[in-house]
């Protein structure tokens, strides 16, 4: 046993003598004390033959011996590696980097986040609804009743295992949820995906886009609502658009209108865009239904308010001359690849 102590001593000299100074020594090091057929291996193989009332003994030696060697090991490896930080020949420092490809905004968030900026600096705050909205919200709250024609205008996907839910059909349902949830002065902004069952086609999708506004305080007028869209159409279109209201009927605001802008594919020439009338709709609005307020208990004789919704495919159309729904949600990179903004 003695023999073995004074050993391990010898050992432990020839470990420390041991100046591996390239990788590949490291390596040769490595097998010659660590490896499996290595002498700590071997060393270690003396334990069975140490007496039994000395085991503990050997064996904290033995422990030690190992640790010695495997933090000889570290060192070594670590003024020799073979690692990129400490071998700097082996790197070719003109080698160009590696290319990134970067991807760009969908141009319908682009066009969102555009169009949400111009009513954050007017005020507005964004809210948001789910998707999956039940019958109250989406329609009923909005003053069209279950025998409303109009709910017919907008083809719904209803969720089969509860008649009362559906996809929302428009962002008015966000309307409905902001009332509820707040008082007057309620001033948001609410972009969303809505949902209906149409043929896709260049013209029509299942699913699209909306932007819903919604202003109610005391005394807003209607006004305030032409301002604020003619506003909005300045900043978004460029100031030589031009805007014209025209009479409309949606059940959720009275009076009603549509908003028409100047074509800008034709500047108001007349072409396929616009039907040669020079002009293009782009959004439907109003003032907020009475019965739509107190629905909320929001007291109509006090409040008044405005609201519209827009299209936000229809936006990108006109902006980006798409010509094709489909386009933006094949996610086809040749499309999608042209936009590029830092919005
Ligand atoms: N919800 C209407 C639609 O989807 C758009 C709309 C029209 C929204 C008038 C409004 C509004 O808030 O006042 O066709």
């Amino acid at each position: 046993m003695e023999n073995l102590l004074q050993q391990l001593e010898l050992y432990k000299k020839e470990i420390t003598a041991e100046t591996a100074n390239t990788p590949e020594a490291v390596e040769a090091f490595r097998i010659k004390y660590l490896g499996t057929k290595g002498l700590l291996k071997a060393v270690m193989g003396e334990m069975k033959n140490v007496p039994n009332e000395r085991k503990k003994e050997f064996g904290q030696l033995l422990n030690e011996f190992k640790q010695f060697v495997e933090l000889r090991y570290e060192t070594l490896k670590s003024q020799h590696s073979t690692t990129a930080d400490n071998n700097n020949e082996k790197i070719d420092w003109s080698l160009p980097g590696d290319n990134f490809t970067v991807g760009t905004r969908h141009p319908l968030s682009m066009v969102r986040n555009q169009i949400v900026s111009i009513f954050q600096r007017l005020g507005f705050a964004i809210a948001e609804g789910p998707e999956i909205e039940d019958d109250w919200h989406n329609f009923g709250a909005m003053n069209l009743p279950e025998d409303h024609p109009a709910r017919d205008m907008q083809d719904t996907f209803y969720i089969n295992q509860n008649p009362s839910w559906l996809l929302r059909t428009h962002t008015s349902s966000v309307q409905a949820r902001a009332m509820e949830k707040q008082k007057p002065p309620i001033r948001v902004i609410c972009p969303g995906r809505v949902y209906r069952n149409e043929t896709i086609s260049a013209r029509a999708h299942c699913f699209f886009h909306q932007i819903e506004g919604l202003y109610i305080d005391e005394n807003v007028s209607f006004a305030d609502l032409k301002q604020t869209l003619y506003f909005f159409v300045q900043e978004f279109f460029g100031k030589d658009t031009k805007v014209r209201f025209r009479p409309s009927y949606f059940p959720f605001t009275e009076p009603s209108a549509e908003m028409d802008i100047s074509c800008l594919i034709c500047g108001g020439d007349g072409c396929t865009v616009c039907k040669h009338t020079g002009w293009v709709e782009i959004l439907g609005s109003g003032m907020v239904h009475p019965k739509v307020l107190e629905n909320f208990g929001i007291d109509s004789n006090k409040y008044t308010g405005f609201a519209f919704g827009m299209g936000v495919e229809r936006i990108c159309q006109l902006k980006y001359r798409v010509n094709d729904l489909r386009l933006y949600s094949q996610n086809d990179v040749r499309f999608l690849k042209q936009f590029t903004s830092v919005v």
